[in-house]
């Protein structure tokens, strides 16, 4: 029967998004109480929208190419839910010393990219994570890239090496 299965399948994908809708409902302009609980928040601002906080949060989900699950910890009293306030996981704090990181980058060195209302974001997660949760430095699988050749790029001019003729010096 199709039909049955069609709401078999349904109903999946609503436990599966349950934990979303929660987040939906907070979101939701016509909500009866307005959200008075306070945020676990060492970075981001205690009076940020809950528009701005999900579209981050929707941000390093995909910079990174992971799940909400990756950096907030099971919930201890409500089995098969996040507690997204709790600080159990230590990835989450990891992503703290990131945003903090990622913050600094553009306001120390990316100032001259300042758009009209003094934003920066140059720099943001996926600009190094591209997708990954490691993006540290990772070589071709090639027996001659196991790690950076000592005294830098195999590539370039030799150390020393002269500028090519007619070039105008600086
Ligand atoms: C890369 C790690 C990371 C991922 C992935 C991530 N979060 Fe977060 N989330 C954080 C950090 C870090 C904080 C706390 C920010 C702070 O301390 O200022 C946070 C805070 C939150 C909060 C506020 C909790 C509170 O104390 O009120 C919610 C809600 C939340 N995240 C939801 C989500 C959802 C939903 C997803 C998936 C779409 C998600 N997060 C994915 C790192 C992450
Ligand atoms: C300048 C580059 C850069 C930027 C920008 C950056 N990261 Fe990272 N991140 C890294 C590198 C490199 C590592 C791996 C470090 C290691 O394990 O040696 C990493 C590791 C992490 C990890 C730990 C992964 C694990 O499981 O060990 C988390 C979580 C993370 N980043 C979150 C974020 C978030 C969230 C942002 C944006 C606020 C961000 N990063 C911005 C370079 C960056």
């Amino acid at each position: 029967m199709p039909l049955i299965i069609q709401k078999k399948s349904l109903l999946t994908v609503g436990v599966i998004v349950a934990t979303a809708s929660i987040i939906t409902a907070f979101t939701s302009r016509d909500n009866q109480q307005p959200p008075q609980h306070k945020h676990n928040f060492k970075v981001l601002p205690q009076d940020i929208s809950r528009d701005s906080l999900d579209m981050i949060m929707d941000h390093f989900k995909a910079a990174l190419g992971v799940k909400c699950g990756y950096c907030h910890a099971q919930s201890t009293t409500n089995p098969g839910h996040l507690d997204f306030s709790s600080d159990d996981k230590p990835e989450k704090e990891i992503a703290r010393k990131m945003m903090v990181m990622t913050n600094d980058i553009n306001q120390k060195y990316m100032r001259f990219n300042e758009d009209s209302t003094n934003q920066t974001e140059a720099v943001s997660c996926i600009t190094c994570h591209r997708g990954d949760a490691h993006p540290e430095a990772k070589y071709p699988a090639d027996d001659h890239h196991q790690g950076p050749p000592p005294g830098g790029a195999p590539q370039g001019p030799p150390p020393g090496g002269n500028p090519p003729p007619g070039g105008n010096g600086k």
